[in-house]
């Protein structure tokens, strides 16, 4: 044997790696509060887009010869609390595979980072598929959207394809599945970024202060048919009947937001010259409706045909400062 064959042996012996693209997801019907915090079990069933162009491409290699877990974001070393969160979804990993080797997770994000774009959901998807095949895990969609949900709740809705609904129920259960695939529907998701500023808290402080508003129950009590109005205009490609469903449902977990204990206010001037503007365009005849995350970056939903159209029109607002247009995108995947 030479001395390269030998070292490659060698790797292979103790080597273990894999590579997993995922990309973020837009919600149409929101999460937010946790049933179970540590499970990531939902408070309510929620709905999204998986966005096509952007995504998080994860390596993870599993190996005798390193001394502990390692993180890499865009080639930055990653310590602290975002560290801990990626070792407890790799600790899983290891338990079923009864693999005992540290692992080095290196992440590369095609979106800007501090853009606005939660990279959560991406991350925790791609760092499900990549670290299970890497351990060797015959994993199935379900099981993996089970595994992403324990890195980030909304993770779960990246791992199957298109357009994705993700229940409550029990650890077993809860995971999230495709309704339609990306091809079902010409969507745009028009992402007007007016800020780039880190937010303050994070969506896992967020879920936690949920109950702390009285809101809160009220929107439980309409998620689910909030759910079915919108998976229904979803199947029928009727957009002028999901808007307002979405809309309401985007602002009714800011009302809860903002009616916390203590308050969460994500939403800034900018965010609301805009929702002004989207309903300025609506009477104008242009069929667009906004949808907003935990932060004061506003999402256009609209078909195909308008998407440029829009892109100029938001271009022209105050405070914008960049728009990212996407589509329904595919699975989580391994390259
Ligand atoms: O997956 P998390 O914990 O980052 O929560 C996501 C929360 C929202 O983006 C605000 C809503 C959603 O359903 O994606």
């Amino acid at each position: 044997m030479t001395n390269s064959e030998s070292l490659v042996n060698h790797f292979k012996a103790h080597h273990h790696r894999a590579t997993a693209l995922a990309h973020p997801n837009i919600a149409f019907i929101k999460y937010w509060g946790n049933s179970h915090e540590a499970l990531r079990l939902p408070a309510n069933p929620s709905l999204s887009m998986n966005l096509a162009g952007l995504q998080t491409v994860t390596t993870v290699t599993f190996s005798d010869d390193f001394a502990a877990d390692d993180l890499i974001i865009n080639e930055q070393r990653l310590i602290g609390p975002r560290l801990e969160r990626v070792t407890a979804v790799l600790d899983l990993i290891r338990m079923q595979a009864g693999l005992h080797m540290p692992a080095r997770v290196e992440s590369v994000n095609s979106f800007p980072a501090g853009a606005g774009i939660a990279s959560s959901a991406s991350a925790f998807a791609a760092l499900a598929l990549a670290g299970a095949a890497a351990a060797g895990l015959d994993l199935d969609e379900a099981d993996l959207s089970r595994l992403a949900r324990r890195g980030s709740g909304s993770a779960s809705r990246s791992v199957p394809a298109g357009f994705c609904q993700w229940l409550p129920g029990s650890d077993e259960s809860s995971v999230a599945t495709s309704i339609a695939p990306p091809e079902h529907w010409d969507l745009r998701d028009v992402i007007v970024i007016v800020s780039q500023v880190h937010k303050a808290v994070g969506s896992s402080g967020g879920h936690r202060l949920a109950s702390t508003s009285s809101l809160q129950s009220a929107r439980l009590a309409g998620a689910e048919a909030r759910l079915a109005a919108c998976r229904k205009a979803l199947l029928a490609r009727d957009l002028a009947a999901m808007g307002p469903v979405v809309e309401e449902d985007a602002i009714m977990m800011h009302a809860v937001m903002m009616t916390s204990h203590p308050p969460l206010y994500y939403l800034e001037p900018a965010t609301m010259a805009i929702i002004h503007a989207v309903m300025q365009w609506r009477d104008e005849g242009i069929p667009v409706y906004f949808t907003i995350d935990a932060g004061p970056n506003v999402h256009l939903m609209c078909e195909a045909a308008h998407g440029e159209d829009l892109r100029t029109r938001a271009g022209q607002l105050p405070g914008v400062q960049q728009i990212i247009v996407s589509g329904p995108g595919g699975p989580a995947r391994l390259i």
